[in-house]
């Protein structure tokens, strides 16, 4: 939600920033912008639309060793030029960019600018002005910044440049994230470090509440009463050319490709020679104490615990729960006596899911957060972290996460299940059937022209469509019907088998895909059963069936895995129909409308 970057010190400013946005553009695409300057110019270039708008605005005179830079995804006023950041105060004096939400900016333009010109209907622009308010009272900037900052209630990484001091960058962060990087005779900030490596690896982290004076060669930091903090710097461990798509059309089409070798990795990552899983002792100790799990996510990363609760339960002995996030915190249920916390994101910023984890921390309970970014803000907070070894996932529609992070809790329950000596995780051989998910999974992935038809024959000029399972098919469809609607934004609808007959059938009409997902032996009749219901009202149905459960006609066939990773070869082929049938629509695959990669607002 939103990208921020920053340079102080380098006459490469301008290449930087744009650098730098290109890369979190995944965080933001509807309006972007940059200020640059040096000691005698200054320049401010905002454009709406992607990226690219903004660099073909930036003439060759915009040059400078300072500046800022954003790529937003609007909450206030709409995706316009004036309400692209930065933002630059009532005099311009000031310039600003910000991630996040100021909630009480209404009372704050009330109560302190009733007399001040707006431009565009932002509650940033509200920020600026407030601090050159409490600079015209005599504060001088880090004083009005601070000043300010203890009036906002909300969300923030703020990067703010006085102009009568071209030589630093003043930070501050509350909840939403924000690096500095250190540079060789320059420093940068950035909310992501993947916009800053090809400058440094070396970042800084940073704490809500804190504010930073950057300049090229220092970085200041202070808590929110003025004391000075020292924090060792860390080394970012991301290959730069990960970032890359390299021939690949879209990211989503390369991570759905990066899927079987991710899994060898966590295989790598989380096992010893001897194939006994290794995994954090502290954390299995704190596992075993537990009386019950609780998995609380956001969409894929949801819909992700879903298709793991089976395999914790069993492999574990465990019972699971698993909860959205944004209903969890506001509507937390009775807990069990020793609950354990499961807290499942790719990019450790979600700000639901920081909202519940915040919680959990006041009332003491023990937290792991499964993620795919080393240091993110849900990692740093949770008393454990278990990395997905996927590498970045930059488009917007996540896929690899998703069969990572199932992989990570198969690692974890087949380890406390181990511990606990349980028969289910003794005879569950988890190198030897990880591999063969990822084979299956390389199966699936070298069909692409298969699906490629099917993704035309079925949803060319499709309106609605809906995915049906029974169990973890259900699991498998709530996801895959997620992929198709966020990005070929055809209404989709993943549907327990047997419940849509007690009302959405209704909505099948001549013509209707319905996809059943058939991996399980005990229900796939009642499946099949349920396919025949909508086929006699018109429905256009297609199977996805497991190799030993599959029928002549049915239209993909599934290698067989261990049931318990059936989701991790069943979901390739959604996740792959949902590709070409946005491909065939002719839109932008990696970056959907309304939508950010990484939602850091409530
Ligand atoms: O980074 P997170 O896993 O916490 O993100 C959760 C969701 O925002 C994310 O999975 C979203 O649903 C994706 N666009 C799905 O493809």
């Amino acid at each position: 939600m939103c990208g921020i970057v920053g340079v102080v010190g380098n006459p490469q400013a301008t290449e930087i920033l744009t650098n730098g946005l290109e890369k979190l553009e995944y965080r933001g695409y509807d309006s972007a912008g940059i200020f640059v300057a040096d000691a005698d110019h200054d320049y401010l270039v905002k454009s709406q639309g992607r990226i690219k708008d903004l660099e073909s605005k930036i003439t060759p005179e915009v040059q400078g060793t300072i500046g800022i830079g954003h790529t937003r995804w609007a909450t206030h006023g709409e995706p316009s030029e004036e309400n692209a950041h930065p933002h630059t105060s009532q005099s311009g004096r000031f310039v600003l960019v910000h991630n996040g939400v100021i909630e009480n900016y209404d009372d704050l333009k009330h109560e302190y600018l009733a007399n001040d010109t707006f431009y565009g209907e932002t509650d940033s622009e509200i920020a600026v002005h407030l601090i050159e308010y409490f600079a015209n009272q005599g504060l001088d900037t880090k004083e009005a910044f601070r000043k300010a900052l203890t009036k906002i209630r909300g969300s923030y990484a703020f990067g703010l440049i006085d102009k009568n001091d071209r030589d630093t960058i003043y930070v501050a962060k509350n909840k939403s994230p924000l690096l500095i990087g250190l540079g060789d005779g320059f420093n940068v900030i950035c909310s992501d470090a993947l916009a800053m490596l090809q400058q440094t690896n070396i970042f800084v982290e940073l704490n809500d509440g804190e504010m930073v004076i950057v300049t090229k060669d220092n970085v200041a930091i202070e808590n929110a009463a003025g004391d000075s903090i020292k924090r060792e710097p860390y080394e970012a461990k991301i290959d730069a050319s990960d970032m890359e798509k390299g021939t690949y059309p879209y990211y989503m089409l390369k991570e759905i490709d990066e899927q079987p070798a991710t899994m060898r990795r966590i295989i790598s990552e989380y096992t010893d020679e001897t194939g006994a899983v290794a995994v954090d002792q502290a954390l299995l100790d704190s596992l075993l104490a537990s009386d019950r799990i609780y998995i609380v996510a956001c969409g894929t990363s949801y819909n992700a615990g879903l298709a793991s609760k089976q395999i914790i339960e069993e492999l574990a002995n465990i019972p699971v729960e698993v909860h959205l996030s944004s209903e969890f915190g506001y509507n937390m249920p009775l807990l069990s006596a020793k609950p354990f916390f499961i807290y499942l994101t790719q990019s450790g910023e979600t700000a639901d899911s920081r909202q519940v984890l915040v919680k959990t921390n006041e009332l003491g309970h023990p937290a792991l957060t499964v993620t795919n970014v080393a240091g993110s803000t849900l990692s740093r907070e949770a008393t454990y972290t278990m990395l997905l070894h996927a590498g970045p996932e930059i488009a917007v529609a996540s896929t690899k996460a998703y069969t990572a992070q199932i992989a990570a809790l198969t690692v974890l329950s087949k380890a406390v299940g181990d511990a606990k000596d349980n028969a289910a995780a003794k005879d569950f051989d988890l190198v030897k059937e990880l591999g063969i998910a990822a084979n299956a999974m390389d199966v699936m992935i070298s069909e692409k022209e298969l699906l490629k038809q099917l993704a035309h024959d079925y949803f060319a000029g499709a309106e609605h469509a809906f995915y049906i399972g029974r169990g973890t098919d259900y699991y498998v469809s709530l996801e895959v019907s997620l992929k198709l609607k966020e990005i070929s934004y055809i209404h989709a609808e993943g549907f327990a088998a047997g419940e849509l007959k007690h009302g959405t059938i209704a909505l099948v009409e001549e013509g209707t895909p319905v996809i059943g997902i058939i991996s399980d032996d005990v229900t796939a009749p009642h499946t099949r059963g349920n396919l025949r219901e909508v086929e006699s009202r018109g429905a256009h149905t297609m199977v996805i069936a497991s190799e030993d459960l599959s029928k002549p006609d049915d239209q993909i066939v599934v290698p067989v895995v261990h049931h318990f990773l059936r989701p991790l070869a069943a979901v390739i082929p959604g996740q792959l129909l949902a590709y070409y049938a946005t491909l065939e629509r002719g839109l932008d695959v990696d970056k959907p409308r309304n939508l950010a990669k990484s939602v850091t607002v409530e």
